[in-house]
């Protein structure tokens, strides 16, 4: 992949970086994104009937049932190369911040330490009542699965359609989104808020905005660079380069 030299000197001087990305970095781990699964992920499911608390309220054990699917499927996935270039350019830049929109956790088995899970995580569960997490859980027989603590219901630990995200989560990505030099938004169509405005809150404090995608989104006219291809080649085109 040729890389505009000016990007690579851009780069090469950065010393704050910050990066977004979407389910488009987890395509070539085999995860179905969003937007493709009409005839994937979510062909098979109404999103309203299932990501949301009210389906939940009425109807746990379907909602259960499709997350246990999801689970499995994330578990079976490993890192792609547009992960571990993430994972890699904490080492490279002075200051950088990951920031994903994706619950598969892929960012942190390939390596990444700085990120912010805006979305929350799959893997990891917490009560309807006061908020307990745990990472494990038991799945056993037909009961709904219970917090070991206040034996309130427990649910997947993601952010449904229709719930505010964790504000201390967002005020980290809006300060890593005002104080970098360089943005990358990696793999998203850029449509859902907040996380879609991150670009243009970095825009506005001049930074540079590098977008990866396989096609144009609304954020690639107010682009600085549309790197046009799948993450995985292009991000080890550009870790290669930097790191050459
Ligand atoms: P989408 O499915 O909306 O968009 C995926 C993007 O990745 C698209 O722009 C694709 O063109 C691009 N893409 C697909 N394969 C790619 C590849 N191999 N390399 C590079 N780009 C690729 O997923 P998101 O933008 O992440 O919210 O969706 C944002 C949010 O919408 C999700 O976090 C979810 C959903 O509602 C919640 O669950 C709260």
């Amino acid at each position: 992949m040729n890389l505009d030299p000016s990007l690579l000197k851009i780069l090469t001087e950065a010393q704050s970086v910050t990066a977004l990305t979407g389910a488009g970095i987890s395509a070539e781990s085999g995860i179905p994104t969003f937007r493709d699964a009409q005839t994937g992920l979510w062909a098979k499911y109404n999103p309203e009937e299932l990501a949301t608390p009210g389906a939940f309220l009425s109807n746990p054990t379907l909602v259960w049932q499709w997350y246990s699917w999801r689970q499995q499927l994330i578990r079976e996935a490993t890192p792609n190369p547009a992960h571990y270039a993430l994972a890699d350019f904490e080492d490279l830049f002075p200051h950088f911040m990951l920031i994903t929109q994706n619950v598969d956790g892929l960012h942190r088995k390939a390596g990444s330490r700085t990120i912010i899970e805006l979305h929350g995580y799959i893997g990891r569960v917490r009560c309807w009542d006061k908020g307990h997490t745990f990472d494990y859980w038991h799945t056993g027989g037909v009961r709904l699965p219970e917090c070991p603590v206040c034996s309130s219901i427990l649910r997947p630990d993601v952010v449904w359609f229709g719930e505010s995200l964790p504000m201390a989560d967002l005020s980290a990505a809006f300060e890593a989104s005002k104080n970098c030099e360089v943005f990358f938004s990696i793999g998203t169509s850029s449509l859902v808020q907040p996380a879609a405005s991150l670009a243009s809150l970095a825009r506005e404090r001049g930074a540079c905005i590098v977008e990866v995608n396989l096609d144009p989104t609304p954020l690639t006219s107010i682009s600085d660079y549309f790197l046009q291809g799948a993450a995985g080649a292009v991000m080890s085109a550009l870790q290669a380069a930097l790191a050459s």
